[in-house]
């Protein structure tokens, strides 16, 4: 049955039109043998009125149709009786008298509401074991359709300024200094191994060796990484080089992708340039290199102040080189016993020794440690915490950035805790862009005590800061930075080094890889430095993240046709699964552990 409208064209205009529609029940009611039926598909519901045949054994059939069942329909299209119309429904005026019905499918009853809400309340395993009835629903056939226009809004972007797509495998060599990677057996190289690209990174350094000059992939990323809400072992990069360009430029251009997008897919005009925030300042400020800006409660420092307290806690972490800071919860004074639990344990994971509070009620200060504070203490602290009735102080005394951390976590939870009364409000259309920007080149690893790129290696460093490679790297500022949006990190890149003895210098000397280790594993890379790089920078956008923001929802998983748990399991094909031993004896694989089944 070929269709001549769609389930969301049809209005008082087409009255009287001889018309053919297909799509699912959505909805059955009868009316004395009359049948009401809201026909669905993609693009919206049309109610059709359904009288059964005289044919008995047609009529059988008929009384069959279940919600979720495939069927066309050929009718008329009529005015629907006064007073039966629904204004909610753009076709709400209208009904089609049936004159016929082919029925393709009867659907068995779905195991869960195919409607907004009453998907939203079951269980997201259910949703993602009947993903193909998941996806029926309004919303994540919206979201999916925000990520089709997203993408082509990109590629428009970037095709309109002279980039061209290019793909770059996703069987690529292990490098094991990133996050940890898939790997795949090579059947014609025994005991040889792919790894599944965690980024096109090296691939686009090379393309712009190559000429390229700007270059531009959707490509897909694979890591083995711990599943959260916002993460997952298979995701989709924007990913973006470019050749002689410089930070400002980087800026300039995504700016510009990111303008676009929101005009395209919100129709909402984003104010540029975005803040820029140093890495040491959204540290200090917020306790995280992502802050979330759309509200305050802002961290204080308050390390001079302690520097002599009489609180030793406080005084001998200010003066042996640690950092006490402090956050003000105004007005959740009244937090729960049970609450207090929580972030005293929140902040514990993050290597807290104590969170140490001051509780103002009715002006007077409960805690165990302010008959510590002296007068001029307490006087800096109201005044520079603008401490008041009702509110609640938290401090943290450690390491400059564990300190942060710690109560930049601590902020999180107090605004959903305040959020949760009514007392603080996040609007969830506000869109707080801002580049995170001088992070450090190198951070110090604590258990092996040597430096490792905070980024990547590939990192170029703040040109007036090279001469401290040598003698103090902590210092050392990478050309790198982050587009965060509302505590989210959604992209991050960086200008690259592009001289091969600089590149060389800090593979061998800053991060102390030994030659032959820098020769296999990016011997290729600093080869082809030597035949005329040049100086380039990228950046990749979590596309997934993106989507999701856009989407108005906190987990990718809503925005990804097929994701997988925070199992890693996929529950609609139910992988991973085990393989034959035949399998197994052409990869030489042998398995250690649970045995194939
Ligand atoms: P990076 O590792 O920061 O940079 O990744 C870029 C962006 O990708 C998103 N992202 C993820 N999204 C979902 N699930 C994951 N597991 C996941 N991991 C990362 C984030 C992040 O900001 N090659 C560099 C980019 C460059 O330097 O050009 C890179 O991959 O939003
Ligand atoms: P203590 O002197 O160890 O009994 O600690 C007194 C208070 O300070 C308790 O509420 C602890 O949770 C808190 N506390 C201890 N160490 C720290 C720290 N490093 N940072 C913040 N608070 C702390």
């Amino acid at each position: 049955m070929k269709r001549t409208h769609d389930c969301g064209q049809l209005t008082k205009a087409d009255i009287g039109a001889s018309v053919a529609l297909a799509g699912w029940v959505d909805t059955i009611r009868d009316q004395g043998g009359i049948m009401f039926v809201d026909l669905r598909d993609r693009k919206g519901v049309t109610q059709v009125k359904l009288e059964p045949p005289d044919d008995e054994v047609k009529a059988k059939l008929w009384w069959k149709l279940k919600p979720e069942s495939v069927i066309s329909v050929t009718g008329v299209v009529t005015l629907r009786p006064a007073g039966t119309a629904n204004t909610a429904l753009p076709t709400g005026e209208v009904e089609v008298d049936a004159t016929g019905l082919e029925i393709h499918n009867i659907s068995e009853t779905p195991p869960f509401p195919l409607d907004d809400e009453g998907g939203d309340r079951v269980n997201e395993d259910l949703r993602l074991t009947y993903r193909y009835l998941d996806l029926r629903r309004p919303k994540m056939r919206r979201n999916l359709e925000v990520r089709h226009r997203t993408t082509k809004a990109v590629r428009d972007y970037f095709d309109a300024q002279g980039f061209i797509d290019v793909e770059t495998p996703n069987l690529f060599k292990s490098t094991p200094e990133g996050a940890r990677e898939y790997l795949v057996p090579s059947r014609i190289h025994p005991g040889e191994f792919y790894a599944l690209s965690q980024s096109p990174q090296q691939f686009k350094q090379i393309l712009m060796v190559a000429g390229v000059e700007r270059y531009i992939q959707i490509a897909r990323c694979f890591r083995d990484e711990d599943l959260r809400a916002d993460r997952q072992m298979e995701f989709t990069q924007i990913d973006v080089e470019v050749s002689f360009i410089d930070r400002e430029g980087i800026y300039t251009l995504f700016e510009g992708m990111l303008k676009e997008i929101w005009k395209a897919i919100l129709d909402v005009d984003l104010p540029v340039p975005f803040l820029r925030l140093a890495f040491r300042e959204a540290m200090n400020r917020f306790g995280v290199d992502k802050p979330d800006t759309r509200f305050g409660l802002e961290l204080v420092d308050f390390t001079e102040l302690f520097k002599k307290s009489a609180f030793k806690v406080f005084a001998s972490t200010a003066a042996g080189g640690g950092a006490v800071k402090a956050l003000n919860a105004k007005g959740l004074a009244d937090v729960t016993q049970g609450e207090l639990t929580s972030l005293e344990e929140a902040a514990r994971s993050l290597g807290a020794k104590g969170l140490a509070f001051i509780k103002v009620e009715g002006s007077e200060w409960k805690s165990p440690i302010v008959k510590f504070f002296s007068d001029a203490e307490k006087a800096e602290l109201t005044q520079r915490l603008g401490i008041a009735d009702g509110d609640i102080i938290f401090f943290a005394a450690a390491p400059w950035e564990k300190a942060c951390a710690i109560l930049g976590r601590i902020r999180l939870e107090c605004a959903a805790l305040l959020q949760k009364r009514g007392r603080l409000a996040i609007p969830a259309n506000q869109w707080n862009f801002l580049w995170v920007i001088d992070f450090p080149l190198m951070t110090l690893d604590e258990e092996t005590k040597r430096f490792v790129a905070t980024h990547h290696p590939f990192t170029a460093p703040v040109p007036e800061d090279i001469p401290l490679l040598d003698t103090e790297p902590q210092k050392v500022r990478g050309q790198h930075y982050d587009v965060v949006l509302n505590g989210m990190e959604i992209g991050g890149g960086s200008i690259r080094i592009h001289q091969p003895a600089l590149q060389e210098k800090v593979f061998k000397d800053v991060l102390k890889i030994p030659a032959d280790v820098v020769e296999s594993r990016f011997g290729y890379l600093l080869r082809a430095f030597k035949y005329g790089a040049p100086p380039h920078g990228g950046i990749a956008f979590g596309l997934d993240r993106l989507v999701a923001l856009l989407c108005g929802t906190t987990s990718i998983r809503d925005v990804i046709a097929f994701p997988k748990t925070q199992k890693a399991q996929d529950l609609m094909t139910q992988s991973p699964t085990p393989v034959t031993p035949k399998q197994l004896r052409d990869l030489h694989i042998a398995v250690i552990g649970p045995p194939p089944a």
